[in-house]
């Protein structure tokens, strides 16, 4: 067996590891997740090609190779599309609309692909790799990549190279390449022939190098990428930034993605459970096999719980079929969005015997659960109301780019439940796959989204350039892949694409897209985010779910633009949507677009709930930093507090997707010289700003929190007003400066915040106290700092795996020699590792921070910096990272790596 080929238990969260509270043992969840479908018995091997590489990238395409003359490259390069098209074969329904493959092999040969080329000079790489988030950045005008795209390097041609191992074990085996993500227009070589490829970065795909393969000897895969400029509204990452398969199985095996587990008639007394299971004979001759499925609980370690008929099937050579079967199961444990339910998950385990030996065996995680999707109140999950407390999360991991790492992802998570999250929209496209292991496990819902932009384009080269070509196998392969996940609760075919507002002709694609999405998954509902649509628009009505972007709480809606009249301005549109829609649920997938900088207060302060950033409102141009106060939008936005406002007067409304959770690279509204985003509640670090308390006051009513801002470390404002403003999901609060109450408020109907916009800055101490019901709920207060003293160092876990993969996020505080935060401090910090691990980034969250990731000496901002620590694969020990600064007490943590 392969030293790469990875034969680990499948374990599951245990429910103690879930349900003990919000912030969840870390290190026990991730000690827990299965590398997905990874065992190497019974007849199927599924071995990490993650290491090992050899990896070069230029600037331009100078190997002459191109997917399609639509990339507008020189006229000398060879076209390759019709080599690649095939690799969609699988996924398109009509027989007639299948792609040929050229005879021969193209025109072009490139020496890159040769086994002899000598790539000794190449950078060593292992995956998930994305080329660009080492920097530098581009700073400034004019550049290849702009704010946009977050300034980094992701443009240009990117190759990869490295050996693949097949044994004469291997003869008479399929052998799949299987690659979770690449970005983008891969095609791959083995051996100097071209395999075929996938254009879109973003689905996971396979390619069938069995008959490229020589077993026995030296067999070479060279992947090719290319990203065009002008190519993404954000930061898309550059590389094979996902994790890449090689799957061996018997001829006869069950397909990829190859099974679909449903259920019906659900109740907490029984339940009927639906398996199709897809196989298929690669072979030249027949083969007659036997089927069986097994479902045991708990995810899989549990006992096992039942068993679907076993089933005899003949395959002719090359034939696939199906096979459909039911089986009913007592007293089930649902799955259901935490905290409010459990996100209890099954395993299917489909063996397939010839001659009584098993000759294939595949896992499928399932979850049995009710969707009801209801005009009037919304989601209920199992029966249950479940309002959606929603974000939008990009794919990229702050720091670590687009390279999927898994600890960094159930990080977002877990700061996002902290705050009450309970789901995600995956904007705009298809995930990592193993963030939707975190999803079902963690209990999130999920709203699984394919495109930006379907034939009209957002920008020059991007995807509606492959949209006529790809659209039935992208959607197809999305489906497939993630059908199974519990979490999902709906498919979205588009995000505010051109063709919502071009009457029946964007209607009808949206038909298209919807039928296939039917025939893939009858079990959920379908949508489309509207940020243009009208009601009584055709695109609308071709959809299950009203998913509205802005105009629930209407767009450009304020007092600031009271002179604005040209259309652009829209009233609140929940109640036109209901009215025309009486039978759809109607939910908001993108509410707020709020802006802010961490830490940063801008005065005055406007009186009203919500503003537009600008100049002399919240903004400031020179700095580049919007104004905490959490009141403040990118134009077409809305504050919190006013999305607030209508959500609570349109109750039938299923819930909101905040735009944006965490902050992401690249959009930086208002800023473009900037490098990343000011739309999330927490910052590009991970570091929580003001307004994540305003959700957490909103989303989790039940906790005692109470949170003032702004700092209160104001040297320049003594005697001037510094109003304060307090989130609390209290009824009263009460505010002290320096013991002095500057009056006691009830909450207003329709107001989500204390302010108290009067009080003049005096050095000392701000105080809270919250009252519920008239008894006291929760206090906070904030201390005048004085001089930065010393370096407060915190890992988020002391104890991590050393598994090369894991990560411990090191928060460094700036304080004062009392151990108050210094608020903004912006201290040059130096990291340093000793022992077992390495530092992969270091960050602040500021997002005109223009300092290359990997740098180990970060300016703190805002009073903090970040340090991201690997542990090295296969040392245990101890990490020792310290941080220090010019005349500060240095700071120094202790990380266990453990095996
Ligand atoms: C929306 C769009 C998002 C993001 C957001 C904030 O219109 O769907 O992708 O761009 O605005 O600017």
């Amino acid at each position: 067996m392969s030293s790469h080929c990875l034969s680990w238990a499948y374990s599951w969260l245990t429910l103690s590891t879930l349900f003990c509270s919000v912030n969840c043992a870390p290190a026990e969840i991730y000690a827990n997740l299965k590398p997905r479908q990874a065992f190497a018995t019974h007849g199927r091997e599924q071995i990490s090609l993650n290491s090992g590489w050899r990896f070069h990238r230029t600037e331009t395409n100078s190997d002459q190779i191109a997917y399609d003359d639509i990339l507008n490259y020189s006229i000398n390069n060879e076209v390759l599309k019709s080599w690649i098209l095939p690799s969609a074969n699988e996924f398109i329904k009509d027989a007639a609309n299948r792609h040929q493959r050229p005879a021969g092999n193209p025109r072009t040969t490139v020496p890159q692909t040769r086994k002899n080329f000598d790539d000794n000079t190449w950078q060593e790489v292992n995956l998930p790799h994305d080329w660009a988030i080492q920097g530098p950045f581009y700073a400034g005008y004019g550049v290849p990549i702009g704010g946009g795209m977050g300034r980094l390097p992701v443009q240009g041609v990117g190759w990869y190279r490295r050996q693949v191992e097949v044994t004469q074990n291997d003869k008479g085996k399929s052998i799949y390449l299987d690659i979770d993500g690449a970005m983008s227009y891969a095609m791959v070589w083995l051996n100097d022939k071209l395999v075929g490829g996938w254009p879109y970065g973003y689905n996971s795909f396979r390619l069938d190098l069995t008959p490229y393969l020589s077993l026995g000897k030296e067999n070479l895969l060279a992947i090719r990428l290319d990203n065009p400029t002008n190519s993404s509204r954000w930061y898309p990452g550059g590389g094979i930034y996902r994790n890449v398969w090689l799957t061996k199985v018997d001829q006869t095996h069950v397909s990829q993605w190859g099974t679909y587990v449903t259920s019906k008639e659900v109740s907490s007394h029984s339940a009927i459970v639906d398996a199709v299971v897809q196989i298929e004979n690669t072979g030249n001759s027949s083969r007659t096999i036997e089927v069986a499925t097994d479902i045991h609980a708990d995810g899989g370690t549990g006992e096992k719980i039942g068993e679907f008929t076993r089933t005899k099937i003949t395959l002719a050579g090359g034939e696939k079929k199906q096979i459909n079967s039911s089986l009913k199961v007592a007293n089930p444990r649902l799955w259901g969005p935490f905290p409010q339910q459990q996100p209890n998950m099954y395993l299917a385990v489909t063996r397939l015997y010839s001659e009584n030996k098993t000759i294939d065996k595949f896992e499928t995680p399932f979850g049995i659960r009710t969707l009801t999707y209801d005009a009037n109140k919304g989601l209920l999950v199992n029966g249950e109301h479940v309002r959606i407390q929603g974000v939008n999360q990009h794919h990229d991991l702050g720091a670590l780019g687009a390279a999927f790492n898994v600890r960094a992802a159930q990080r977002q998570l877990e700061v996002l439940r902290e705050a009450g999250c309970n789901a995600i929209r995956m904007s705009h496209n298809p995930p990592a796959p193993e963030l939707l292991d975190l999803t079902d496990r963690m209990g999130f819902l999920v709203m699984d989204e394919v495109f930006d932009m379907w034939e009209l384009q957002k920008n020059p080269y991007d995807m509606h350039l492959t949209f006529a070509d790809w659209k039935e196998p992208i959607l197809r392969a999305f489906l497939r892949r993630d059908r199974n996940h519990p979490s999902i609760i709906a498919w979205s075919i588009g995000n505010e694409v051109g063709e919502q507002t071009t009457g029946t002709s964007g209607a009808e694609i949206a038909q298209t897209l919807r039928n296939i999405v039917r025939e893939e998954d009858p079990t959920r509902q379908i949508t489309a985010s509207m940020n243009a649509a009208e009601p009584n628009m055709p695109f609308p009505g071709a959809l299950d779910v009203v998913s509205l972007n802005y105009q629930g709480e209407g767009i450009r809606d304020t007092p600031a633009y009271s002179q604005l009249n040209n259309g652009r301005k829209t009233p609140p549109q929940y109640g036109a949507f209901h009215d025309a829609f009486p039978d759809n649920m109607i939910l908001s997938s993108e509410t707020a677009a709020s802006l802010s900088t961490r830490g940063t207060y801008l005065f005055p302060v406007t009186d009203g709930i919500s503003a537009p950033v600008n100049d002399t409102s919240g903004g400031n141009s020179t700095t580049m930093y919007v104004s905490a106060y959490e009141l403040y939008t990118a134009d077409f936005g809305s504050s919190p507090d006013k999305v607030f406002v209508t959500q609570d007067k349109n109750p039938f409304g299923a819930g909101e997707f905040v735009w944006s959770g965490w902050d992401y690279l690249g959009e930086p509204t208002p800023y473009y010289s900037a490098r990343s985003s000011y739309f999330g509640f927490i910052d590009l670090a991970g570091f929580k700003k003001d307004r994540f308390f305003l959700y957490q006051a909103r989303w989790r009513p039940d906790l005692k929190m109470a949170h003032i801002l702004p700092h209160w470390t104001w040297p320049n404002r003594i005697g001037e007003v510094t109003p304060v403003h307090v989130f609390t999901a209290a009824d009263e609060a009460e505010l002290f400066v320096n013991g002095k109450s500057q009056g006691r408020q009830k909450k207003v109907e329709s107001s989500y915040r204390f302010r108290w916009d009067d009080v003049v800055y005096q050095p000392g101490e701000l105080h809270v106290v919250t009252y519920k019901n008239g008894d006291v709920w929760a206090k906070d207060n904030v201390t005048t700092a004085e001089t930065a003293a010393q370096l407060k160092i915190k890992p988020d876990r002391a104890i991590i795996k050393a598994d090369g993969n894991d990560l411990s996020f090191i928060t460094v505080k700036v304080t004062d020699s009392k151990g108050n935060a210094v608020p903004e401090a912006d201290t040059a910090i130096t990291f340093a590792v000793s022992g077992p691990g390495e530092i992969v980034a270091t960050d602040n969250g500021d997002p005109t921070d223009l300092e290359a990731f990997p740098s180990k000496t970060r300016k703190a901002f805002s009073g903090l910096a970040l340090v991201i620590v690997r542990a090295k694969a296969g040392v245990s020990g101890s990490i020792i990272v310290t941080a220090s600064a010019k005349g500060l007490q240095s700071g120094k943590a202790t990380i266990e790596a453990s095996e």
